[in-house]
């Protein structure tokens, strides 16, 4: 990969305080690195960590009382994994914008659209309340709001769903940032609608060259519109690899992914599930952490520590020591 990655995440731990003497670490070995303009998709089951990451990202670790506890977050040069407020106040919102998951958070339900929108626009000191009100509607343009006057009036309950994501990714996006982080932004909204909201986030990355990096745990949505996938798995990345080579995975993870792919389903075919559940923190097994679930596993596998990144190419990492021997299988009907 070259070394002008707008973000290098390299080998980063994050652990929480369960008392005052228990710690517990939810991620670790985690490595990813993301280019400017690249949309990036980081998929994995629940609970692998992938929100937590997205945390490391955006700072706001403290607030769930977790915190880095090893490895470097690099954004343009500087260390986010030991940057002090001062510098977050810099960053969080102006050149790393957020878009939350949509079930979880959305617009601030007592101000209007268009007061959200100035608030996202008041971290820009330069700009006039006229000049913020003239951007305001130019955001709601830009993610594709109709009749923008009109909606800038609105309160969110007033609007559906699918609307008040775009809101959001139009606060996110209001001080033009250098990388959206968006943790599954269309969960629990509709197929058709999901479908939009992640065309929208591709037509702002190709019109800003904005990166981004985009959580989901469904593949086949994730592959359509991003350039690169990691895959996390029990709080580690297990691989990295072009969307467009994804049936050349070198990881049984990924592959069992992919295979479970609603879509590939034959008709009134079983649907593929991946057998067993991923090992709970605080409980990961010695040697990779997928070895009870694998097809491919070895004795090598069941020792030592968690595999870290093999380099296979500069577009493709795996954390699998028997990668040499994975025919990726995907396209067969094994
Ligand atoms: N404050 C906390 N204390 C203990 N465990 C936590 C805490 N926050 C998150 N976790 C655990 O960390 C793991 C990773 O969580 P998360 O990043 O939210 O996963 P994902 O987003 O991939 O579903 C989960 O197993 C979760 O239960
Ligand atoms: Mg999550």
């Amino acid at each position: 990969m070259s070394n002008s990655a707008l973000v290098d995440i390299d080998s980063l731990q994050i652990s929480v305080r369960l008392s005052r003497t228990r710690r517990l670490k939810i991620v670790d070995y985690a490595s990813m690195k993301i280019n400017p303009g690249e949309m990036i998709g980081l998929i994995g089951e629940s609970g692998s960590g992938k929100t937590m990451l997205c945390r490391a990202l955006i700072g706001t670790l403290r607030r769930r009382d977790a915190y880095i506890s090893g490895g470097s977050v690099m954004f343009d040069g500087m260390d986010l994994a030991t940057a002090k407020n001062d510098v977050w106040r810099q960053v969080r919102g102006k050149r790393i914008g957020y878009v939350p998951q949509s079930a979880l958070a959305g617009p601030n339900p007592v101000l209007t659209i268009e007061a959200q929108l100035l608030e996202s626009l008041g971290g820009d000191e330069t700009l006039s309340r006229a000049d913020a009100k003239k951007r305001a509607k130019e955001l709601l343009d830009i993610v594709q709001i109709r009749r923008p006057d009109i909606v800038m009036k609105q309160y969110p309950n007033q609007l559906s769903g699918g609307m008040k994501q775009r809101v959001m990714i139009a606060c996110a996006i209001a001080l033009q940032p250098e990388l959206i982080v968006a943790d599954e932004p269309t969960t629990g909204l509709d197929v058709t609608v999901q479908a939009e909201i992640m065309k929208l986030l591709k037509e702002i990355r190709d019109q800003f060259n904005t990166a981004i990096i985009l959580v989901s745990h469904d593949l086949p949505l994730i592959n359509d519109v991003c350039d690169q996938i990691t895959v996390m798995h029990a709080g580690a990345t297990v691989e990295n690899i072009a969307s467009a080579e994804i049936e050349k995975s070198k990881h049984p993870y990924t592959i069992a992914l992919y295979k479970s792919r609603i879509d590939l389903a034959p008709p009134r075919g079983e649907l593929i599930t991946i057998a067993g559940q991923p090992p709970a923190v605080g409980a990961w097994q010695t040697g990779c952490r997928f070895n009870q679930r694998c097809d491919f596993v070895t004795d090598a596998c069941l020792i030592g520590e968690h595999p870290k990144y093999i380099e296979l190419s500069a577009t493709h990492q795996t954390a699998c020591i028997n990668h040499a021997g994975i025919e990726a299988k995907i396209g067969s009907s094994l």
